[in-house]
């Protein structure tokens, strides 16, 4: 038998799938590694922590499935997005990686608008946010000039992860086009964009298509790993764009809800030079050729209920913690629950605001506030699917992958929430799957994505739309709107007193 790997770098642990030419995962194994804050806003890692992760990962998941080490063909990545790696000319790591969630650069954000006005969003196609890349390369460069002016080379997280396992320097389209740094339509780093925020263009690494191999397993990499030298390996693309080819969002009119860290609302797209949504949502090159996504993220989702058990019920596991939210009616008694935790992207872009929850009574038990933030985070997505429909995509169905399709509950709320069909597939992995499928199409088992996803995706329930409960969560998502509103100058108020947070 022959397998592939996804390795898929996420921002809790990385998580590596084996898998088979039928699509079946053979085996899988996780690794965690820490998030680092130092200071309220601040969200680090530090790139060796990806590195002896999935190392760990990979061994466990060889020696754990029994399959030899040569029947592994290709491997290949998905990657947490944006993550600003700075290497010297050495290529020595200069400094942790400054993360996707991370919002320490509203500066930053300000003064690319001011330099390149409306042809940021025609060429990046996107608004400058504070999580992208080129505002993180600002940040080191005025507050870490020292440090910037020893940079030779940047790199997203997989990036780098490959880079260590094949001694090759690339980077894939759809993970550049989140640099800001890229003429999206163009498929080219944009001059123009590093003239006028002063970035050195030889700072931007080789591009690469997602399917494209990218050199080979190292001999050391490949004994630290447990797999054998000369094993292929393939560019990888972004998570997103990674969770779109695993869940099959392939052509036109498909798209799908993701809950990782992260969440995310996002749809085909078959041309990126026309797609226009104003920069409310953002636009990004696909893992497929020539294809792009549009997408709405809410920075917290599966993080909100971290958080949450971290903070509220540390002792019980996760199926202990949700068990009991499914017996308390949609609406949670009258409890909603803003994901605001770290900032929102959509529909706000707003680094200062932080989370609610609103109308607590004395009878809320745990049970209320754990279907709140589910809730809560649910109707945030909500936003962005409304942002879809606003130009004209249907939305009448979404696959959904990643935690929120781990549970029955959640399903049927984000059919409800959404008003739409929500597809459960075989394995809720899109991202690894993805990188799977990324490896299974680069060794040629087979000629294009679609194919491969027409053997390796199965679609096994779907969850629709409940009329009473469509109604109600309608009624509670126009309440949930106003919240944003009227705690936006409470939250910029509070800003000096989280100086000292940190952990
Ligand atoms: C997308 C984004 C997140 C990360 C999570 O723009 O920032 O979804 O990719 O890993």
């Amino acid at each position: 038998m022959k397998y592939v790997i996804g390795v898929d770098l996420g921002t809790s642990a990385v998580k590596v799938l084996l898998v088979d030419p039928a699509g079946t995962v053979r085996a899988e194994a996780s690794e965690p590694y820490p998030l680092l804050q130092p200071q309220s806003g601040y969200s680090e890692q530090n790139p060796e922590d990806w590195v002896t992760g999935t190392f760990a990962a990979l061994r466990r998941l060889l020696s754990e499935s029994g399959v030899p080490a040569a029947s592994v063909e290709g491997l290949s990545f998905s990657g947490q997005m944006h993550g600003l790696v700075l290497l010297d000319e050495e290529r020595r790591v200069l400094r942790n990686a400054i993360l996707w969630n991370d919002t320490r650069t509203t500066a930053e954000c300000r003064e690319i608008e001011a330099a390149l006005g409306d042809e940021l969003l025609a060429i990046a196609k996107n608004r400058a946010l504070e999580g992208f890349t080129l505002p993180k390369l600002l940040w080191v460069k005025k507050h870490e000039p020292e440090l910037y002016r020893q940079a030779d080379v940047f790199l997203l997280p997989k990036d780098y992860l490959r880079y260590r396992l094949t001694g090759e320097l690339a980077l894939d389209l759809s993970d550049a086009a989140g640099t800001l740094l890229l003429d999206v339509a163009g498929a080219r780093w944009s001059g123009r964009i590093c003239a006028a925020v002063g970035v050195d263009p030889a700072l931007c690494p080789p591009l690469v298509a997602p399917t494209a191999q990218t050199g080979a397993l190292l001999a050391d990499a490949a004994s630290a790993a447990g797999l054998a030298a000369g094993t292929r390996v393939f560019a990888g693309g972004a998570d997103n764009a990674c969770g779109a080819i695993g869940a099959g969002i392939l052509s036109a009119g498909e798209s799908l809800v993701s809950v990782g860290t992260s969440g995310v609302v996002l749809a085909y797209e078959a041309d990126g030079g026309t797609a226009d949504y104003g920069g409310r949502l953002h636009l990004f090159n696909h893992g497929k050729p020539d294809a792009y996504y549009a997408m709405g993220v809410t920075l917290a989702a599966g993080y909100s209920l971290q958080w949450f058990k971290e903070t509220v019920a540390p002792d019980i596991g996760f199926d202990r913690l949700l068990a009991p939210a499914a017996d308390v009616p949609a609406g949670a008694g009258g409890l909603l629950f803003t994901p605001y935790l770290v900032g929102e992207r959509t529909p706000h872009a707003d680094a200062n605001i932080r989370a609610s929850f609103i109308g607590l009574d004395g009878s809320h038990r745990l049970p209320h506030m754990t279907r709140a933030v589910l809730e809560g985070i649910t109707f945030s997505l909500r936003e962005s699917v409304d942002i879809l429909r606003a130009a004209g995509c249907a939305i009448t169905s979404l696959v959904s992958i990643g935690g929120g399709a781990k549970n029955e509950m959640w399903l049927q709320m984000q059919a409800d929430i959404f008003d739409a069909d929500i597809v459960k597939l075989e394995s809720e992995q899109g991202p690894g799957m993805g990188a799977a499928m990324l490896a299974a199409v680069g060794c040629g088992w087979f000629a294009s994505l679609e194919e491969c996803a027409g053997v390796f995706l199965k679609r096994v329930a779907v969850y629709r739309p409940q009329a009473e409960e469509v109604e109600t969560y309608a009624r509670l998502y126009e309440v949930y709107k106003r919240v944003y509103e009227q705690t936006r100058e409470m939250n910029e108020a509070l800003a000096p007193f989280r100086a000292g947070l940190g952990s």
